[in-house]
């Protein structure tokens, strides 16, 4: 039995300007203990789809299963098995660190939960801010907050939706380390997150999404395999020429370009010179997940009119 089932799923939310369909017809498995990566640019139906598998939003069509349990016929089921981290950073003023973890075991009728609440309180760093109120956490501390809130009850299955948004290097170490020993443990992990870097890092199989479809679904090792190429990477001062402009990807002075063999480097370079820029800071590297990912979101066609380009990484 798959830990979760996404079953035709669509959602259709009525907007003042008409209807709106966030997803068409996502169908998916995550197998127990994967490490499940969901992908996608902002607005592609991420939140959407895990907001639906929390039971926090109805679905228009379809259905979705954790662990057999039907999210809406068998809420409480379904959701006693899942260890949700949410997009929004969600908190209780009124509490400390430890109380705001008592009061969520509760939640789920798990008594005598100390002795994992310290575990948690520990692996998350948060051990000096157990007494301290909700309301004078950093964001970063906040954030770690909402995955021991999510945790408190030991859910087979945990979804941490962007739990990296902003946050600093040190809190981003410490919840991976902490999550892939829970996955080594048997954990099944559903993670979206815009650094594709961690993705590739983490996850054993990836679902793209692109306005509400899923447009690529693959072991990560076999989407890295498609980028089978090269990317030749340099700094520029000013506009890249016309015939380069259309495969590149520039990021203010950086400009990156799938590269093949050696000829192509050198047409490259040469255009560039041509057209009386200068190439600096020259490398090639291998191309990754993020190269596979602009790839397929340009090819992949939506349901809908394509959004304006969206920045993946941060
Ligand atoms: N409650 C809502 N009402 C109307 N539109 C919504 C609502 N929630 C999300 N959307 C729209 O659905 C699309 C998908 O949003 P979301 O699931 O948050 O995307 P992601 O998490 O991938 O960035 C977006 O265009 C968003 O504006
Ligand atoms: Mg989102």
């Amino acid at each position: 039995m798959p830990a979760v089932s996404f079953q035709s799923v669509s959602k259709t939310f009525s907007t003042p300007r008409g209807p709106f369909q966030a997803l068409n017809n996502v169908s998916f498995d995550i197998e127990e203990g994967e490490f499940f990566g969901l992908l996608g640019p902002n607005g592609a139906g991420k939140t959407t789809l895990i907001s639906i598998l929390a039971g926090l939003a109805r679905a228009s069509a379809g259905r979705v299963l954790v662990q057999g349990a039907d999210v809406q016929g068998d809420y409480a089921e379904a959701r006693r098995r899942l260890g949700i981290v949410p997009q929004e950073l969600v908190f209780d003023p009124f509490f400390n660190v430890r109380e705001a973890l008592k009061i969520q075991s509760g939640y789920f009728g798990v008594k005598n939960n100390d002795a994992w609440i310290d575990e948690l309180l520990e692996s998350l760093g948060l051990a000096d801010k157990a007494k301290s109120n909700m309301r004078q956490l950093s964001g970063g501390m906040k954030r770690r907050v909402l995955v021991a809130q999510a945790l408190v009850h030991r859910p087979p299955i945990i979804v941490l939706d962007e739990p990296t948004a902003g946050v600093d290097v040190e809190l981003r170490q410490t919840l991976w380390q902490f999550i892939a020993k829970l996955n080594k443990q048997g954990h099944t992990v559903l993670l979206t997150t815009h650094y594709l870097d961690e993705a590739e890092a983490l996850c054993g199989r990836i679902a793209m999404l692109k306005q509400g479809q899923v447009v690529a679904l693959e072991r990560t090792t076999d989407l890295l395999s498609q980028a089978s190429g090269n990317v030749l990477r340099f700094k520029v001062d000013g506009e890249l020429p016309v015939a380069l402009r259309a495969q590149a990807r520039v990021t203010g002075r950086i400009a990156q370009l799938p590269v093949h063999d050696a000829a192509d480097i050198e047409r490259c370079l040469a255009l560039v010179r041509e057209s009386g820029l200068v190439a600096e800071d020259i490398e090639v590297r291998k191309a990754d997940l993020e190269d596979v990912f602009i790839s397929v979101m340009s090819k992949a066609s939506g349901s809908r009119p394509a959004a304006p380009a969206t920045e993946v990484s941060a």
